[in-house]
């Protein structure tokens, strides 16, 4: 059966990106069939909807989407709802999966990456980040002279979560973290921590440990190898997997994947980057690596996904480096790397 994708580029680098991402999946997925759509801050100042009903039904039709990122205002914006945060709730997309691999992208000056000691493994880590609460339910007001935000946590949610987490832990290699802030926040945390915990009896085969959410933090920055699955809740899970990226090659490698139940929504992690917008440097491998992705956890075609995954790597490797990996490749030249790793797609 032939795959059907609905493309989205929106705002700033997104567009810049994505239809490199789709360039490259096309080669190792020649039967894949496209829709374009529409989402994002520039969507929403022409039309009055950030996240269109025509791009929900093209959504729906295809089962899959590769989206780029939007221009979220960080001050309340009157009929602005940030679009992928629609996507998830539309299409109850509960699962966020963040890979970091550390292929040795080391960049001086930068954060990115640092030297490991010898004998040391390499990191290759998944942080799977509950995706439809928290605080992202944006229950956010004003009481008095008090702003509140609500963090909901429930029981099935958790363990919806957890299973997810477990099934990743058991494919790999068998270990889970569950990272929470239960000393500080001992009803939902613990609502969290304990739903996962009751999942994990179904898998005895994979070992459970916890961390608190800063000693997670700390332990990412300075230790990655030791962990596999990192399961948490939404905001911790936005906020360490892009610390997590700095080992993997920053916010321009970092791929990510929304999944439901028969829907999935690959993104990259990054945002619509203004500072470089409109210049042809954008970084185009978490595009592709989140389209990978898709390949691997959703159309269930994990020799594409690899394939897929080493021409990138390869071509990081040899050196087509745009500038927030110290070099002066463009976005053309890294995709055109790219593809030319991946040969005709023959
Ligand atoms: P950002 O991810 O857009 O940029 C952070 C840093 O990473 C910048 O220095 C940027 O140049 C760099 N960067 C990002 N993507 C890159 C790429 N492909 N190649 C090379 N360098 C890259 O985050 P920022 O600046 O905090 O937010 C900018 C806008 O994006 C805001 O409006 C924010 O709301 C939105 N945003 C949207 C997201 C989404 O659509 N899922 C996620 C994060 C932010
Ligand atoms: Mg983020």
């Amino acid at each position: 059966m032939s795959l059907k994708l609905c493309v989205i580029p929106g705002d700033g680098v997104g567009s810049e990106v994505i239809p490199c991402a789709v360039e490259a999946l096309r080669r190792v997925a020649p039967d894949l069939e496209t829709i374009g759509a529409d989402a994002g801050w520039e969507c929403f100042t022409r039309v009055g909807n950030a996240f269109p009903e025509s791009t929900r039904a093209a959504i729906a039709a295809c089962g899959a989407a590769l989206f780029g990122a939007t221009s979220s205002p960080s001050r309340k914006v009157e009929g602005y709802r940030s679009p992928i945060l629609q996507m998830r709730q539309a299409f109850d997309l509960y699962a966020n999966l963040r890979p970091t691999r550390d292929v040795g992208l080391r960049v001086a000056g930068s954060g990115v990456g640092a030297e490991l000691p010898p004998g040391v493994a390499p990191a290759d880590l998944l942080i799977v980040r509950e995706n439809t609460e928290g605080l992202y339910v944006q229950r956010e007001y004003l009481r008095g002279g008090e702003a509140v935000a609500e963090r909901v946590i429930t029981a099935a949610a958790s363990a919806r979560i957890g299973r997810v987490a477990l099934e990743h832990a058991r494919r790999r290699r068998k270990r889970l973290t569950i990272v929470h802030k239960a000393n500080i926040l001992p009803l939902t945390d613990g609502v969290f921590r304990d739903a996962v915990r009751a999942e994990a009896a179904a898998f005895p085969e994979v070992a459970i440990n916890e961390l608190l959410v800063d000693t997670a933090a700390l332990q990412i920055g300075a230790r990655p190898q030791q962990f596999d699955v990192i399961v948490t809740t939404n905001l911790f899970g936005d906020i360490l997997s892009d610390l997590a990226s700095m080992w993997g090659g920053g916010m321009g490698v970092a791929p990510a994947l929304n999944l439901g139940e028969g829907v999935a929504i690959a993104e990259p992690v990054h945002g619509s980057a203004p500072d470089i917008a409109g210049k042809g440097v954008a970084n185009p491998a978490g595009a592709i690596l989140s389209a990978a992705l898709l390949l691997r956890h959703h159309w269930a075609r994990p020799e594409a996904a690899d394939q897929l995954e080493m021409a990138v790597f390869t071509a990081l490797a040899a050196g087509a480096r745009t500038p927030d990996l110290g070099g002066t490749a463009t976005t053309r030249s890294v995709t055109d790397a790219v593809l030319g790793e991946l040969g005709d797609g023959g």
